[in-house]
């Protein structure tokens, strides 16, 4: 089935933007060992995007990529138990996140789950609105006090901007934090770890890649201080009933035990990491997709001044703003993320009609899935109206999944889609965004997919104040 595509009124030529051609066939075994350790999605085949399982000819490493919607709720879902994390996946986290919601597996996995769930509950997210608006204002607020049309590196915004938010809405507030030396930190980190090595391909013992990452090491160390710290600080302090007493109060079902220190600097570790540059992912590809479509930033401009004036924007102006939500999702469509799940075979199967075997690693390529020519119409095309309500999207739930599926979907999600919205409608709201004349971006593949270079942008703040709707 494709996923049909209404045509929208008025719309402006719909454009193709950039992204690697994949390679007609396996490359060969130098070249598509250097393309892995370098910027893997480069060197998936043709095939990856056109079948629905593919299996490389020449078995380097014992992959499959799944691009079945059946098989790939299988592996998620019906026979998760037997389809635990990949190991190149905990290499490339643990050093960080040790056994961390993210990272752990079974009982371990389960109970952690459990206890931040109270944190992720509707009505607790969104609550969050305020504090995710006054973040998006910060940064215009910050664009004000530059020249007009100066350029600006949006991707270092948006981790700015929802690095705060994490801070304010989970971890109580930014006090202690300095916000610009921990995503310094994070971005060191995965700058030397966060890059597979031949160390890594060899299952090499872990400690000899931190040997040669001494950046990355200090940045582990000054991360877990500032959360040892903050941990300590909250043992003292009066419950405030965000994510960090969610944690502190959880007991294990099994034991009656409370988190250790240890579990709970992994498990604030994973939501500092995994809750911000994610979402700042998905707002640069937007706005990457933005700057080159300006019908579709009118569009959001005059959604969000007909849905919230000129003033704060709330949850239930979030749920409003429809088009806004379609652009996000069509970028995360474009440019998942984290562009690929990774998944090792336990136990023997039929995958696709095919059979997979122990030890065999499951790639669900996100990317390329969201971009299967089996799947979609015009796939490489940016159209938000794809997710325009009423299109039969939703009714094949595991061929668009930018928060993966199954036990071990985002926890984050709705938290994501509503911050994500109300910060893209604050700035569009505010400002216009401009590409800059230069070579082509290349989405690279580092733990998550980021343009290589950043995304700088010419940014304008917009002259007039928009009429406020009457009531
Ligand atoms: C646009 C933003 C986001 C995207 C695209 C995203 C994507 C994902 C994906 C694909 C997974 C599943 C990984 C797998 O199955 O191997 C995941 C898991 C997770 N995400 Fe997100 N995420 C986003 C935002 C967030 C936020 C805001 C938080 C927290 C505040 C968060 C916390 C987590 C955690 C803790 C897990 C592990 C869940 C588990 O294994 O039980 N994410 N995310």
């Amino acid at each position: 089935m494709k996923a049909a595509r209404p045509v929208a009124a008025n719309s402006a030529p719909l454009f193709t933007p950039s992204h690697p051609i994949p390679p007609r066939a396996q490359l060969p075994r130098l070249q598509s060992l250097r393309v892995m350790l370098d910027n893997p999605i480069e060197g998936w085949p043709s095939a990856v995007y056109e079948e629905p399982i593919y299996v490389p000819p020449r078995r380097d490493f014992p992959l499959v990529y799944l691009c079945d919607p059946d098989a790939i709720r299988a592996v998620l879902v019906e026979r998760a138990a037997f389809f635990p994390k990949g190991p190149l996946w905990m290499r490339l986290l643990k050093p960080l996140l040790g056994e961390g919601l993210l990272t752990a597996e079974g009982a371990h996995w389960r109970w952690q789950r459990h206890a931040a769930a109270p944190a992720f509950q509707p009505r607790q997210v969104l609550q969050c609105s305020d504090a995710i608006g006054a973040a998006a204002e910060r940064a215009v607020e910050r664009w004000r006090r530059q020249a007009p049309g100066e350029t600006c590196d949006v991707a270092a915004e948006f981790v700015s901007i929802t690095f705060e938010v994490i801070l304010d809405t989970m971890f109580g507030g930014r006090e202690g934090y300095d916000v610009k030396a921990m995503s310094a930190a994070f971005a060191r980190y995965v700058a030397e770890l966060g890059k597979p090595t031949l160390l890594d391909l060899a299952s090499a013992p872990r400690w000899l890649k931190r040997f040669t990452a001494p950046g990355a090491n200090e940045a582990i160390d000054y991360l877990r201080a500032k959360v040892d710290d903050t941990i300590a600080r909250r043992r003292r302090e009066p419950p405030r009933g965000d994510l960090i007493d969610a944690l502190l109060s959880a007991r294990d079902p099994e034991t009656g035990r409370a988190m250790s220190d240890a579990e709970l600097r992994d498990n604030l570790l994973t939501f500092l990491a995994g809750g911000h540059e994610t979402t700042a992912l998905a707002l640069t590809w937007a706005i990457f997709l933005l700057s080159q479509h300006p019908e579709s930033q009118h569009r959001i401009y005059r959604e969000v001044v007909s849905v919230a004036g000129a003033g704060a924007i709330t949850a239930a102006h979030a749920d409003e703003l429809q088009f806004t939500k379609q652009v996000i999702q069509e970028a995360m469509r474009l440019y998942p993320p984290l562009p690929a799940l990774s998944r090792v075979c336990r136990q023997d199967c039929e995958l696709a009609g095919r059979p997979t075997r122990r030890g065999e690693i499951v790639v669900i390529p996100t990317y390329a899935l969201h971009r299967h020519r089996l799947y979609w119409d015009n796939p490489d095309c940016y159209d938000p109206d794809r997710f325009s309500p009423g299109s039969p999207l939703g009714a094949r739930r595991y061929l668009y999944m930018p928060f993966g599926g199954g036990p071990r979907v985002c926890i984050g999600a709705s938290f994501a889609m509503l911050e994500a919205t109300i910060i893209l409608a604050t700035l569009v709201r505010a400002a216009n965004f401009e590409t800059i004349e230069g070579p082509p971006v290349r989405p690279l593949l580092r733990i998550a997919l980021r343009p290589e270079h950043g995304l700088p942008t010419r940014v304008t703040l917009r002259r007039s104040e928009p009429k406020i709707r009457a009531a």
